[in-house]
C-alpha cells in the first residue's frame, strides 16, 4: 500500500504498472496526517518525506505510525544525508535552501535527528545505513517498542 495525496494517484499507478507491480501494489489517496489509512502494519517506509514535512509534520506522522504499527513493526525513514552539524555535504545545504523556500518548515535533517524523532514516537533504534543505491541518502530503521 502506498499513501500519497489523491492527485498523485495516476502518476504512482502508472509507475507501478510500468514496473510490472500493478497486481502487488495498492495506491491509497489521502492525507496521511489526518486520514485513516488502517493499522497493524509490519513495515512502513517514510520515503523522502521528512525533508518535505519538516520537524513538526514528521513527528506527527511518526506518532501516527507509532499508534498504528503491529507489535514489533518497523518504520524505515529514507531521506537526504547531512552531517550532524549540517555543514556538509554542500549539495544537502543547497537542497535545504530550496526546502526553506518552497515548503512550510521543510529542510534537511541528520539521521541522528530522524532516529531521535522515531524514539520519541515509540520506536527503538535498530539501524542507520548509508544507502549505496541512493547515494547521499540514509535509511534509519526503528522497531515498535
Ligand atoms: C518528495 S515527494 C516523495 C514521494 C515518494 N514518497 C518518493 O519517495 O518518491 C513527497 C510526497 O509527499 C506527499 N505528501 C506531502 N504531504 C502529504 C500529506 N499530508 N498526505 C499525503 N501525502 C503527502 C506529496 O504529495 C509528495 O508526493
Amino acid at each position: 500500500m502506498l499513501v500519497d495525496r489523491s492527485n498523485a494517484g495516476a502518476a504512482i499507478e502508472g509507475f507501478f504498472a510500468g514496473e510490472g507491480l500493478a497486481e502487488r501494489t495498492r495506491f491509497v489517496g489521502g492525507d496521511f496526517l489526518s486520514d485513516d489509512f488502517g493499522d497493524g502494519f509490519d513495515l512502513a517506509l517514510v520515503g523522502n518525506l521528512i525533508h518535505n514535512l519538516g520537524e513538526a509534520g514528521s513527528r506527527a506522522l511518526l506518532h501516527r505510525l507509532g499508534d498504528r504499527m503491529a507489535p514489533g513493526g518497523r518504520v524505515a525513514i529514507k531521506d537526504i544525508a547531512v552531517q550532524d552539524d549540517r555543514l556538509a555535504p554542500t549539495s544537502a545545504g543547497r537542497f535545504a535552501v530550496s526546502m526553506a523556500m518552497f515548503t512550510d518548515g521543510g529542510g534537511v535533517f541528520p539521521a541522528s535527528e530522524a532516529a531521535a524523532w522515531l524514539a520519541d514516537a515509540g520506536f527503538a533504534h535498530e539501524s542507520t545505513t548509508d544507502l549505496s543505491r541512493a547515494p547521499g541518502s540514509y535509511l534509519v530503521v526503528g522497531r515498535k517498542r
